[in-house]
């Protein structure tokens, strides 16, 4: 892939923001093209490659579906599977593993896939000081909660980067190119503390008849036009830099996975740009505090892919949902002001028929915790976790 660096970048204390830059070439084969552009050669780009985990989060997708992601997701990146999907009446998550296990033994992949709500996971969460990830007897549910998950597994193999990519996504080419843009974004930023987020040319959700190609997803629209507006009114100088508020595709170094808190449910996106721009930009600006990602701050790249986004139709209670806890991250958060809080709650009436305050984000930190000890605690515990391929 070749990537075009964009021309315009923003700054919030120690957070670079850079506006959205545009794939050249969807598939350079190792060439580097012009000065103009930035590309991989094929050595480096299997170098990024494996030293990206993805991480699938699933819960009750079509079985092709998912089966169409999982081989697309290239093969010199180890792929984690998080599921959440049921166990009866019918045991779709067995049939989860079953394509992860034939897949990965057919093309000798690295495979890690483990159930989100398997009980082995309760002590050695507790005892590691999760225990706010749990719900009584279980993990919770939750995009954000498996998310996490992914993050200690990746952590785990030794990674340097973890990529997210959901497993509702009808265009398996669309995966490809995903990942092709975090190994190329990751290794332009080249920076210890650095996000790459996918910006979509155009969303789409099935079934056909319903098809529209939209430039802008229904809740991102507004998640990034209040984040905007926050960003807005405290530098006092008009901004539109986000625009992938809400991006499940996105990836980001290790090291930034470890020291941001995340956000439990559809509030994570929202939380990885909000945490941040609290922590090295408001607090410093404002209260003096230190950036955590300091001295080298934060560095995030937007990039706009080619390949329609083209996913599950899930029905405007579910819309609701995610725009609620998604608003509700920037509503509960310091950078809301009075007049931006009603702003969100008229933006949820309006477009969501949401009446209520929007939840407060369920927060999760995991600086104080050894993803190694806990992964492999959990993988000796637990009866349904399979390891494909070491
Ligand atoms: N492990 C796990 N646990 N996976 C989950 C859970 C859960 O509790 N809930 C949902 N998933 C998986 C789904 O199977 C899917 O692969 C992915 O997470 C996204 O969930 P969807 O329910 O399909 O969300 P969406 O497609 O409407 O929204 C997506 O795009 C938004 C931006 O447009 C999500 O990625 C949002 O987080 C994102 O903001």
């Amino acid at each position: 892939m070749l990537l075009r660096p964009p021309s315009k970048f923003e700054v919030f204390g120690s957070v670079r923001f850079y506006d959205v830059c545009e794939v050249v070439s969807l598939s350079s084969m190792g060439v580097r093209g012009s000065s103009d552009v930035f590309g991989l050669d094929r050595d480096s780009l299997v170098d990024m490659a494996s030293k990206t985990a993805i991480v699938v989060p699933v819960k009750n997708e079509d079985l092709w579906v998912f089966e169409g992601v999982v081989r697309a997701v290239p093969l010199a990146s180890p792929l984690i599977v998080v599921s959440a999907s049921s166990r009866e009446p019918v045991d779709v998550y067995s049939h989860e593993v079953e394509v992860v296990k034939l897949i990965s033994r057919l093309s000798g992949r690295r495979a890690i896939i483990v159930h989100q709500r398997d009980k082995a996971w309760v002590d050695v969460l507790a005892k590691a000081g999760l225990g706010d990830l749990l719900d009584g007897g279980n993990v919770r549910y939750g995009k954000g909660e498996g998310m996490i998950l992914g993050v200690l597994i990746a952590s785990w193999l030794g990674a340097r980067y973890v990529g997210f990519i959901d497993s509702d996504n009808y265009v398996p080419g669309a995966v490809v190119e995903y990942a092709m843009a975090y190994y190329t974004g990751l290794a332009m930023l080249n920076s210890r503390y650095s996000m790459v987020r996918i910006s979509w040319p155009y969303k789409g959700k099935l079934p056909t008849d319903d098809m529209i190609f939209r430039r802008k997803g229904r809740v991102s629209i507004h998640t990034n036009s209040i984040l905007n507006a926050a960003l807005s009114s405290i530098r006092r100088v008009e901004t539109d830099i986000v625009k992938t508020a809400n991006s499940g595709e996105h990836a980001m170094s290790l090291d930034l996975a470890l020291k941001i808190p995340w956000a439990g449910g559809f509030a994570v996106e929202t939380e990885e740009l909000v945490a941040v721009l609290e922590q090295c930009y408001v607090d410093v600006e404002f209260k003096g505090e230190p950036c955590p990602m300091a001295p080298e701050g934060v560095r995030i790249l937007q990039v706009e892919t080619r390949n329609p986004h083209i996913h599950a139709e899930k029905g405007s209670e579910h819309l609701a949902r995610m725009a609620a806890e998604s608003l509700g991250v920037i509503y509960h958060s310091s950078l809301a002001s009075n007049d931006l809080k009603v702003r969100i709650r008229a933006t949820l009436i309006e477009n969501y028929h949401y009446e209520e305050e929007p939840p407060q984000p369920r927060i999760y930190t995991l600086n104080h915790v050894d993803p190694g000890k806990i992964v492999s605690e959990y993988l000796s515990l637990s009866e349904m976790a399979m390891d494909i391929g070491y």
